[in-house]
């Protein structure tokens, strides 16, 4: 995409307002009204029919009559003559629609929608919207929407989704002290999309993090792609990751694969910063866009109270960044600008003696010093200091350190003084908390920015084309039976093919066929019925385990096909497997889901009670290189069993890796094919001796 083109919506050198109205009250009038009020140095151009004069401008009844040239055209007509207007804009020449209109995809008139994107398409048109509050940028003062006024100014620019949730924060930064420099409404995507904007706000200069709020990605692959290669911190606020997806799931994976766990997997995978609310999203962006990322992770914390120094302690732990002792180096001179009874160690007390001067040497020396990595300076108030000039020390010590890639971030704790010292710090490019937690928070988050761009995460893979040739072959005999899963058999050979280890697995249509078979696997033996009918075999009384000889077998096979038959009458049962008894390890849960949004995505976890109950499972966007795999595997909370915990051995972590490559493999490979597939459980054993996929499940897409 050229980026350029973006230019034409975001900094525009002269707008036409469709719509353009002289009434009060309506959004014509307030769009004409915001741009004059807040100063917008382009040229404005009202198109209203019947006026010749809006808001003391010149109008003119359409944008052909205007007889320069325009850059962005805001519409504030009805959907119905939307696609009209794109049309006269088209031959206008206008680099971009910003489409405020409601009325289309969002409430059943994406036709009206498709019109007006492929009459930009046909003019090389970018549209924004529709169904947006428009577009705000401070360094061009310009509203081009119907938002209250323009942001408080700050190096953050922000990306909604929701226009309602954009007029809401445009008046909060003011009270909530968090400047941005354009707020984009982007509505319903029809053209412009995220991935678009922040590659476009990527190179603008007056942006220095960018915000998201988003309620659902079109391409999220391309949103991965784009986010990752964004030179600049990108945090998220997303919403509706409740009770996603989970109803219609036929595999187990399916139904943990929620959207909360995706969008989370996909959104670390780009690098980009989680938050959890908007209170987070405000206190996130205020770090971000003013504080560089923290490189290491030894943490200082200096305080005037003991107490809000354990507080924020425990919340450095809480929040991945445990604190270290400072060396003695730091602890022998911060010693000096404290009390006997204060302690150097880290949190570094100062005491409630602490005042401007003590604040000012040990905050200089301890953000100058190479073993910081980062900063947090916390102050509760006291009768015998200041708050205002504490925070001015602070701010000073901060600028004389004259150190630029190492953040700081501060929380004071006290009434209306300190509320007005952190308003002074942040104007003065330091974040400040009203509680010590969110200053650690704040500085945690900087910190994870420096993780997760530690690891590049790349689309490219190699498809196994032989794999893939063979699976397609049992995918297309399935489907000329009506079918849209495999059996476990089939499941079985498709898994094969791609190089996992499965048991060994074959078919008996009669009891003799068992008895031969279970023969040939060698005793003991598992016996599982096998129907395209039954997914959930155990459920129907459909599994035998641990048969030792041959009257075991022509019991089993009795038993469950009566008890298959009493499930489900009607069921298609091909017959029975008769599968080796792999020996007991530890069970592991593969599987995958095809994402609406993000396509192949693959989910592992502990299998038995693990996954049942506690839900320890973690998501990737396929595929998954092998150093990702090693990261899932470790970040389970049950990573410590695979590691052997308890002296117990440690398990076959590499044939687990592998094994999760493999599959990711897979499942990219027959994206066309397949929706859903668990492995489950897979069983995996000591160091060196490998593991065994037992049971298989495949659910095809519906064609
Ligand atoms: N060219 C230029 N102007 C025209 C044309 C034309 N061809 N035809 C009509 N107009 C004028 C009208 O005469 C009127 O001006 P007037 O007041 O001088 O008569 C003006 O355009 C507006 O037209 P109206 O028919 O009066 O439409 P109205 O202002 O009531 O509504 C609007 C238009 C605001 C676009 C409405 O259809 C709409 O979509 N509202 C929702 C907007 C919205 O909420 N967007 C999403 C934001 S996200 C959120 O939830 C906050």
């Amino acid at each position: 995409m050229d980026k350029k083109a973006l230019n034409g919506l975001f900094r525009p050198k002269s707008v036409a307002v469709i719509g353009a109205s002289n009434t009060p009250g309506k959004i014509g009038f307030s769009v004409v009204d915001n741009l004059i009020r807040d100063g917008y140095k382009g040229k404005i151009f009202p198109i209203n029919p019947t006026s010749p004069e809006i808001l003391g401008l010149k109008a003119y009844p359409s944008v052909s009559d205007v007889p320069e040239a325009i850059d962005a055209a805001i519409v504030t007509v009805p959907a119905k003559i939307v696609p009209a207007m794109a049309e006269e804009c088209g031959k206008k020449g206008v680099k971009g629609l910003i489409v405020i209109t409601s009325g289309f995809s969002e409430s059943g008139r994406k036709d009206l929608e498709d019109e007006v994107v492929a009459t930009g398409k046909k003019y090389g048109m970018r549209i924004l919207g529709p169904n947006i509050v428009g577009t705000l940028s401070n360094s061009d003062k310009f509203n081009g929407s119907f938002a209250p006024c323009l942001p408080l100014a700050g190096k953050a620019s922000l990306i909604s989704q929701s226009g309602a949730l954009l007029i809401a924060l445009d008046a909060a930064t003011y009270t909530r002290k968090v400047g941005f420099d354009k707020l984009i409404s982007i509505g319903n995507m029809s053209d412009v999309d995220f991935a678009d904007v922040i590659e476009w706000l990527d190179d603008d200069e007056d942006t220095s993090c960018i915000s998201l709020y988003i309620e659902g990605l079109k391409n999220g692959r391309r949103f991965i792609e784009v986010a990752q290669k964004s030179k600049k911190p990108i945090i998220v606020l997303k919403s509706g990751v409740s009770a996603h997806g989970a109803a219609a799931a036929a595999s187990h994976t399916g139904s943990l694969a929620g959207a909360a766990k995706v969008y989370g997997a996909a959104f670390r995978q780009a690098g980009v910063i989680q938050a959890a609310d908007l209170n987070d999203l405000f206190n996130r962006t205020q770090a971000f866009s003013e504080q560089p990322a923290m490189k290491g992770d030894n943490l200082l914390i200096l305080t005037n109270g003991g107490g809000v120094g354990v507080l924020a302690t425990d919340s450095a732990e809480r929040y991945g960044l445990p604190l270290k002792f400072a060396p003695e180096d730091v602890q022998t001179e911060l010693k000096k600008h404290m009390p006997e009874f204060g302690s150097a160690k880290n949190p570094v007390d100062l005491t409630g003696m602490a005042g401007n001067e003590w604040y000012y040497d040990s905050v200089k020396y301890a953000f100058g010093h190479k073993w910081t990595d980062g900063l947090v300076v916390l102050y509760c108030e006291t009768a015998v200091t200041n708050p205002m000039e504490i925070a001015q020390s602070i701010q000073k010590a901060i600028v004389d350190a004259n150190i630029k890639n190492k953040p700081v971030t501060v929380s004071f704790v006290g009434g209306e003084r300190s509320d007005a010292a952190m308003s002074w710090l942040v104007e003065h490019g330091i974040p400040a908390y009203g509680a010590p937690d969110l200053a650690v928070d704040a500085i945690a988050a900087l910190h994870e920015y420096t993780v997760l761009h530690a690891k590049k995460h790349t689309f490219d893979f190699t498809s196994d084309a032989k794999a893939r040739k063979a699976s397609l072959e049992i995918i297309a005999s399935a489907r000329k039976d009506g079918r849209d899963s495999l059996t476990e058999i089939e499941a079985k050979k498709v898994f094969k093919a791609y190089g996992l280890s499965v048991t060994d697995t074959q078919l008996a249509k009669s009891e003799d066929e068992a008895v031969a078979l279970a023969k040939k696997v060698g005793f003991p033996i598992v016996m599982k019925i096998v129907s395209p009918d039954i997914l959930h075999k155990s459920d129907a009384g459909g599994v035998k385990v641990n048969i030792k000889d041959e009257a075991g077998v022509h019991a089993a096979f009795i038993t469950i096909m009566a008890n298959a038959k009493a499930y489900k009458a009607s069921a298609n049962i091909h017959g029975i497997a008769i599968q080796e008894m792999a020996p007991m390890g530890t069970e592991v849960i593969m599987g995958s889901v095809n994402d609406a949004t993000f396509g192949p995505t693959m989910m592992f976890g502990l299998g038995g009670i693990f996954v049942e109950v506690l839900k320890d499972v973690t998501f990737r966007v396929a595929p998954i290189a092998e150093d990702q795999a090693v990261e899932m595997i470790g970040e389970i909370r049950g990573a410590p069993i695979l590691a052997g915990a308890r002296g117990e051995a440690p398990r076959d972590r590499k044939a687990l890796a592998e094994t999760i490559c493999k599959y990711s493999t897979m499942i990219l490979d027959l994206q066309d094919e397949i929706s859903e597939t668990d492995a489950n459980p897979v069983l995996v054993y000591e160091d060196g001796k490998g593991l065994k996929v037992v049971d298989a499940r495949m659910i095809l897409k519906k064609k």
